[in-house]
């Protein structure tokens, strides 16, 4: 083993804190240290300094916290480490800047700390191993359903030379947008936009882009991880078309017996979804053709095959995109879904002489669908133009047209004659014809009475089948934290966008499309992995532990853990009750390692406080106290984990039994905001239990929740904890 040790003093101002004399000399006392350079900002020109380490196979970084550093974050690190074809796991930081130098004025205790930091780094990195590389990732993306949002990531994807299949329950490409006619966009003023020219621009780009593979009336029925990839089955029925010889003449819809109401809408059994469809073709929908052969009769290209069967292929992909938009719930009266369909049709020749819309449902559902608003100004703005005659209510609570257009919309409607009131609806009554609305403003009378239904993601059987955790409105969670991660779900490589994510217009969904390929095209190339949960098979006793808290989804039921989809949290290994999990890189023995050396420089009855911080937020709050200046007594050391619940409560025990600290905090994210879904509220659970059973001792170990912007609760929890110990201590 070669180590190297690069002491930084940040410009000279760590110099001024702490004695790099005795840093410097310790380091050089150290087994297996073949080098140690001091250095004044590593971080201005890190390879440069780094070169002179080229010999070395295992590197201590001594200075800024890799967490919070303005000048050097972890993914330089990595990027300058791989250039000197040094393996990342084999690096560790010791921060004496943000949680030493910064936060400790006496410079003899700040040195005695800033040594034990450096110690109980070094225990750690000689035990760390090489990190896990997935090199084995297909460059091959599922994207389930080919409305906007999923067309344009096919087309972001496609473009950048990455394969894509595109599975679409529908006949036809397009989804929902199809059949909205009039579109809006986000302009300053009320402006709309028709599906009939957006929808063939983006569906003839997908259809015609080489990387693309298009399978529509398919569905994936089973999903394997195997070898960080994804193992789908996808089941694609027939349409009895063949849509390469089918020329869209329609003479088999002429001859067809059967009328069916699908999509609010009367069809024939062998019909074109819509008149600008792709792929251009005709199809029979099953349930309805009788097969009674009439279409064979007629077309001239002998397109149709009634005795057409469904394929079953199999595919592996590096990545999963869910497409599968939004759906409204069914209304008692219409909903807006519906009243769009009317519209398109224009009410069949037959349209009502007044319309009534009744918003909204938010309180019902216990969230805004946020495009109910919208839909509605604009459709009755469109309305008030197709119809003049037509008399138009809206009766709502709180009206929220976000946005750029959606408020003009409201005043053009305003302008042709629709009536906007704000009032509490307490029934509705069928009265011969018409619908009376009474409210708390008086009544109201229509022919025809809309009430727009919460929106849900589009198929929660698809989120269910891929694990994909959901909200209590089934909606999926996105990973922590959601503002980086927007449209990441707790599931390695699987993504959600556009309406089956929330509330997403056109153009929302095409910017959610196009934005996620960007990032697919990232994480395809190839990911180093330095935390990793291992399983050694022969002492899994298969008791599913694992398999339930890891919210990654990243074991399947036989107890095997995909290392690819790991995001190394240890959920699993301090779960475990066989110990048959490793957590490569933080197992307890490197923690225990680490406690056995914290407090070797420390005075005589100072007080010696350890505390795990999990990596997200307490660290990170750690060392805002720095950033602060904070002023704190140099007694405790922290040891940054994955995650709270990474702690397990027997190192916990061990480290106060055997006597390593006098007192341990482990700090975890905010409830709601744990990185790794439900790991603090796991470990917040273990602390209560271990104190439980540790009587008096009990008082010993303290849980906080500590996000970042908490440095200052973190401080006062520290302070606290010391002047407790001190007063115990002086007394015995
Ligand atoms: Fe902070 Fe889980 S990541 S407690």
């Amino acid at each position: 083993m070669k180590i190297g040790i690069i002491l930084c003093t940040c410009g000279t101002q760590l110099e001024e804190k702490i004695d790099f004399n005795e840093l410097e000399k310790l380091a050089n006392d150290l087994p297996d240290v073949v080098i140690v350079k001091r250095v004044d900002m590593l971080c201005k020109s890190p390879e440069k300094y780094l070169k002179d380490l080229i010999k070395v196979d295992r590197i201590l970084f001594v200075g800024c916290s890799e967490r919070s550093s303005l000048t050097f974050n972890e993914d330089r690190i990595i990027k300058c480490l791989k250039n000197m074809g040094i393996d990342p796991a084999l690096f560790e930081v010791v921060n004496i800047r943000e949680q030493c130098a910064w936060i400790h004025d006496n410079k003899e205790e700040a040195t005695r700390k800033a040594k034990d930091q450096m110690l109980m780094a070094y225990v750690k990195l000689r035990s760390n191993v090489k990190s896990y590389e997935f090199k084995d990732i297909m460059r091959k993306v599922l994207i389930i359903g080919g409305g906007v949002a999923g067309l344009s990531c096919a087309i972001s994807l496609a473009k950048m030379g990455i394969q894509t299949t595109l599975v679409e329950k529908k006949p036809y490409i397009g989804g929902l947008t199809c059949h909205i006619p009039f579109i809006w966009q986000s302009e300053s003023y009320a402006s709309v936009c028709t599906s009939e020219c957006i929808i063939p621009v983006l569906n003839r780009e997908a259809m015609f882009e080489e990387n693309i593979t298009i399978l529509t009336n398919s569905e994936i029925i089973d999903v394997k991880k195997e070898n960080g990839n994804f193992k789908v089955k996808i089941l694609k029925k027939p349409t009895f078309v063949n849509p390469d010889s089918c020329i869209s003449c329609g003479k088999c819809s002429e001859v067809c017996p059967v009328e069916v109401k699908l999509e609010f809408r009367s069809r024939k059994a062998i019909d074109k979804d819509f008149i600008l469809a792709m792929p251009d073709s005709y199809n029979i929908i099953e349930n309805a053709c009788i097969k009674c052969g009439e279409c064979l009769k007629v077309c001239p290209t002998n397109a149709i095959d009634l005795n057409a069967k469904p394929k079953i292929f199999d595919d592996t992909f590096g990545a999963v995109v869910i497409a599968t938009g939004f759906k409204e719930e069914r209304s008692p009266f219409i909903s807006l879904t519906e009243l769009e369909s009317l519209i398109t049709r224009k009410f069949d020749g037959n349209p009502p002489q007044s319309i009534a819309y009744i918003l909204c449902k938010k309180d019902e559902a216990g969230y805004c669908s946020k495009l109910c608003c919208p839909i509605v100004v604009k459709q009755v703005a469109r309305l008030a133009m197709m119809y003049p005659e037509m008399e138009i209510t809206v009766i709502y609570k709180s009206l929220r047209t976000y946005g750029r257009s959606f408020e003009s919309f409201r005043r053009l409607a305003e302008i042709r004659g629709v009536e906007f009131v704000q009032a509490e609806v307490n029934d509705i009554k069928k009265v011969e014809n018409k619908f009376k609305i009474i409210t708390d403003k008086g009544e109201f009378e229509a022919d025809l009475v809309v009430t727009p239904e919460p929106f849900k993601s589009g198929d929660e059987e698809i989120l269910k089948l891929f694990g994909v955790l959901v909200d209590e409105n089934g909606f999926p969670i996105e990973f922590q934290p959601r503002n980086l991660h927007p449209s990441e779900t707790y599931s390695d490589r699987i993504f959600v966008i556009g309406g089956a994510k929330g509330f997403r217009d056109v153009q929302e969904s095409v910017e959610s499309g196009r934005a996620i390929a960007a990032r697919i095209y990232e994480i395809l190339n190839g990911r180093i992995q330095k935390f990793v949960s291992v399983v050694d098979e022969s002492k899994c006793s298969k008791c599913g532990i694992c398999v339930t808290v890891c919210p990654h989804n990243a074991i399947s039921t036989d107890g095997k853990i995909d290392a690819a989809f790991c995001k190394g949290c240890g959920l699993c290994y301090t779960s475990c009750p066989s110990k048959a999990i490793e957590l490569i890189n933080l197992e307890d023995k490197q923690l225990l390692d680490m406690a056995e050396v914290a407090f070797k420089n420390i005075k005589d009855k100072e007080p010696r406080i350890l505390a795990f911080l999990c990596y997200w937020c307490s660290y990170a709050a750690a060392d805002l106290m720095g950033f602060r200046r904070l002023k704190l007594p140099a007694s405790f050391r922290s040891i940054r984990v994955r995650c709270s619940a990474s702690v397990n409560p027997e190192v916990i025990l061990r480290i106060l039994a055997e006597n390593k600290a006098d007192a341990v905090l482990i700090a975890g994210c905010p409830p709601k905001n744990c990185h790794h879904m439900w790991g603090n509220n796991v470990e917040v659970r273990r602390v209560k239990m271990l104190k439980s059973i540790m009587g008096d001792y009990g008082s010993r170990v303290r849980w906080e929740h500590i996000g970042v912007a908490m440095w200052d609760k973190l401080a006062k929890v520290l302070k606290a904890m010391y002047d407790e110990l001190k007063s115990t201590l002086i007394n015995h």
